[in-house]
């Protein structure tokens, strides 16, 4: 038995799916020291907007600051625990504890506590909130519970060049879904066995029927980097016989600053751990697979345009999303089953597809992370601050 070059590596083992120990360890190894999707920069148009994010069992409060920068704290008080934020809620220029009424500034900093004169060790420089990192890339904002986590931007060498053009703090949201709806859409797995469904294409020709109308199969390609994985795969000439794939074939058309040979080309990406961007023509979808439970995961996620886009290309959209609303629910029922089978007593995965390679890459990115040392990530009563709102 050699361990060639060109054999993939082997499925995550059952209890990685099923057992609340291994989401425990994932929440700490996994959650509390990556990067994740919180919104996008127009989440937050002016100074003092605020959204808040759950991330690895804590509440994330992130900020746009007075000098237009972001900042992240843990939306608690530091004076006797109060949830701060609790949304939707007014922007201001201060962030005020609904409690006592401690207030800090958006940068985190305590200005003051009421009657503060008796409050005897009221060490103010000390008593700032906890500090989260957070971080914008091509517009996409992102938070890290871990103080010493490498800046996103350098985690994912090329993607930039490879997709930047469609992404940008100037996209303009489609539709009323946002990254904090966190309970919009949601799926009876464990958020893995999403992850892995969106890995691979090997499931299309037997699932997804309208796909394989819609998409040129053979010319399906998955590029496996270090921390993302890169697909694409093209939109087929031959016209569909489904009447919805058709006109959308007819009428697909690039947003504002893409290349021609993004105009028939679907692409899409996968950030480890959990962070997915479909890439079309018409539209982008930004969106994460978070656990709500060890059998349940949540989708929040959000569509954006470029500005300018023209009413073909908005069309286009239109017919794209109701597609892709069609293979959400076919993913949705496959994932169950997966679910379901894998919990089977003595289960054990059989081998990976060569189009399964990335599914064996997120598996060995999974058993890696669950076997070293947590991150120092417990944002602990350290008090110096993380740097914050770099931007890429
Ligand atoms: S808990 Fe926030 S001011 Fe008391
Ligand atoms: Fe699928």
């Amino acid at each position: 038995m050699g361990n060639k070059a060109s054999e993939n590596s082997a499925a995550l083992a059952a209890r990685f799916y099923t057992d609340p120990r291994v989401a425990e360890l994932e929440t700490t190894h996994v959650f509390a020291s990556s990067w994740q999707l919180v919104g996008h920069e127009s989440d937050l148009p002016r100074p003092g907007a605020r959204i808040i994010a759950p991330i690895a069992g804590r509440e994330v409060l992130v900020v746009r600051t007075e000098d237009g920068g972001l900042a992240a704290h843990l939306n608690v008080c530091r004076h006797r625990g109060s949830r701060l934020v609790a949304a939707p809620e007014p922007e201001g220029k201060a962030i005020r504890c609904p409690y006592h009424g401690w207030t800090y500034k958006l940068d985190g900093s305590l200005v003051g506590a009421p009657e503060s004169r008796t409050i005897p060790c009221l060490d103010k420089p000390k008593l700032g909130l906890f500090p989260v990192r957070v971080e914008s890339f091509l517009g996409l904002l992102f938070a890290n519970l871990d103080p010493n986590a490498v800046p996103l931007h350098e985690q994912v060498p090329g993607l930039a060049d490879l997709i930047g053009r469609y992404l940008g703090s100037d996209l303009e949201p489609v539709g009323r879904y946002r990254i904090q709806d966190t309970a919009t859409e949601a799926q009876d797995a464990n958020w893995k066995v999403v992850v892995d469904n969106y890995l691979e294409g090997y499931h299309v020709p037997v699932a997804h029927p309208g796909l394989m109308r819609l998409l040129d199969y053979q010319r399906y390609t998955a590029t496996i980097e270090k921390s993302y994985v890169y697909f694409e795969v093209p939109i087929r000439d031959k016209p569909s016989s489904n009447w919805l794939e058709r006109l959308y074939q007819r009428f697909a058309s690039p947003m504002p600053g893409l290349r021609p040979d993004d105009h028939r080309m679907w692409r899409y990406v996968v950030i480890y751990p959990n962070t997915l961007i479909d890439l079309y023509p018409d539209h982008i979808i930004a969106w994460s697979v978070t656990p709500l439970g060890v059998a349940r995961s949540g989708l929040p996620g959000a569509f954006y345009a470029k500005p300018g886009t023209s009413w073909r290309t908005r069309l286009a959209q239109r017919l794209n999303i109701k597609i892709g609303w069609i293979t959400n629910d076919e993913d949705a029922e496959l994932v169950a089953r997966v679910q379901k089978g894998i919990a089977t007593p003595g289960w054990s995965p059989g081998p990976l597809s060569q189009r399964e390679a990335a599914v064996g890459w997120f598996a060995d990115r999974i058993r890696a992370d669950l076997a070293a040392p947590p991150a120092p990530m417990e944002a602990a009563p350290t008090l110096e601050k993380a740097p914050q709102g770099e931007a890429r």
